[in-house]
């Protein structure tokens, strides 16, 4: 805002087709009513924001809220989370996928309190140095945890910004990703950023939402150029639809005396730390079946084979339609070596399974299920 020589407010002369200003104390009034009641909102605890931030990388708020509680009373401090095994965090990580996501979050912490003697930096510059943070969740924790201005652009500050600045090209090129950065930070508040950050992001999440938008319960709404415009349910831009390969395999239930064969996978690497029962590649040609038998002498363990279901699993980068054998009437053969275990369900339903074994012990162990099943 200026004020003329008559002493009467108007607008800056803006390139931009609203008054920026206008922004921030729109969202800190709609804030103050409409606000999300979350667990990391009654804390300023940077450990405590973090672990929030991270944990809703990818994963919606509801979600995250029984993970990031029980994670927090298995390592109430960094310290201690820098102090335990990699197992262990796996195991508070487990079901909330993208494990990359913990593997960092172990690293990260054992940096805080190796290099920076178990305190967070409070710059954007230096928390995006640790692994797992980037700019944005950089930005989310200096706002949040240290109330000092620092913009954000996760996936609903995104959808916000291009709505509200009516970006109609493809959002996901560099020249967008310049254009977006600028805007966050000429709209972040220089006043109370830590509930402007917050704000912005329950806007996304609640308001301003991806497929319908609450316009008339927005208080952008009359600065929103897409509404403006009738685009609000246009933007942004749909991605191109991206065919992703379908991968086939085949995991095994061995059964022995009503136990399983099961085993962690390597640490490092895709699913690294969590749990599978015995799985196989099918070849070209190949049946589950067949590629059951070739798995099952592979292992050792010669019994009666039975097909029991098959389902879909969806990772960002493939599809998985994973079939399970049964195989049961074993000798006693010895098993080949590669850390196997045998559990029986009740220690099963404890053990981090990585997603896709767990559904297939879900839909068809635990509940003695059998058949194809699409989700
Ligand atoms: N998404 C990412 N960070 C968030 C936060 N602090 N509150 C609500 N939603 C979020």
């Amino acid at each position: 805002m200026t004020i003329n020589c008559r002493g009467t407010a108007r607008r800056a002369p803006t390139e931009f087709p609203f008054d920026p200003t206008e922004v921030a104390p729109r969202l800190l009034a709609w804030y103050g009513a409409h606000g999300r009641n979350l667990p990391w909102r009654h804390t300023r605890d940077p450990y405590r924001i973090w672990l929030s931030e991270i944990m809703l990388q990818q994963t919606t708020v509801t979600a995250v809220i029984p993970y990031y509680q029980r994670f927090l009373a298995a390592f109430p401090e960094v310290t201690a989370l820098a102090a335990a095994p990699p197992e262990q965090v796996i195991e508070q990580w487990a079901g909330l996928g993208y494990y990359s996501r913990a593997r960092n979050l172990h690293r990260a912490a054992q940096l805080v309190v190796g290099e920076h003697g178990g305190h967070f930096p409070q710059t954007v510059e230096a928390l995006a140095a640790l692994p797992g943070i980037g700019r944005s969740t950089a930005g989310a924790i200096v706002s949040i945890a240290f109330d000092r201005p620092a913009p954000i652009l996760d996936g609903n500050v995104r959808r916000v910004l291009i709505r509200l600045f009516a970006y109609a090209s493809d959002p996901r090129g560099t020249k967008a990703e310049h254009a977006l950065w600028r805007w966050a930070e000429l709209l972040t508040a220089r006043e109370r950023p830590h509930d402007y950050a917050q704000a912005i992001m329950d806007l996304g999440a609640t308001v301003c939402t991806p497929r319908d938008p609450d316009c008339p319960g927005c208080p952008l709404a009359a600065l929103c150029q897409a509404r403006r415009h009738g685009l609000e349910r246009q933007l942004p831009a749909a991605r191109p639809r991206k065919s992703v390969p379908l991968r086939r395999q085949v995991a095994l239930l061995v059964e022995r005396e009503g136990r399983y064969l099961v085993r962690p996978r390597p640490a490092e690497g895709f699913l690294g730390g969590l749990w599978e029962f015995p799985v196989a590649d099918l070849r070209d040609h190949e049946t589950p079946l067949s590629a059951a038998g070739r798995l099952a002498q592979e292992l050792g363990v010669v019994g009666r084979q039975a097909a029991v279901g098959r389902l879909k699993h969806a990772y960002s980068h493939f599809t998985l339609e994973l079939a399970l054998v049964r195989v049961t009437g074993l000798g006693e053969e010895r098993v080949a070596e590669g850390g196997w275990q045998w559990q029986g369900p009740g220690r099963l339903a404890e053990t981090p399974l990585h997603g896709a074994h767990r559904k297939l012990l879900e839909r068809f162990v635990l509940t003695g299920a059998s058949g194809d099943s699409n989700e």
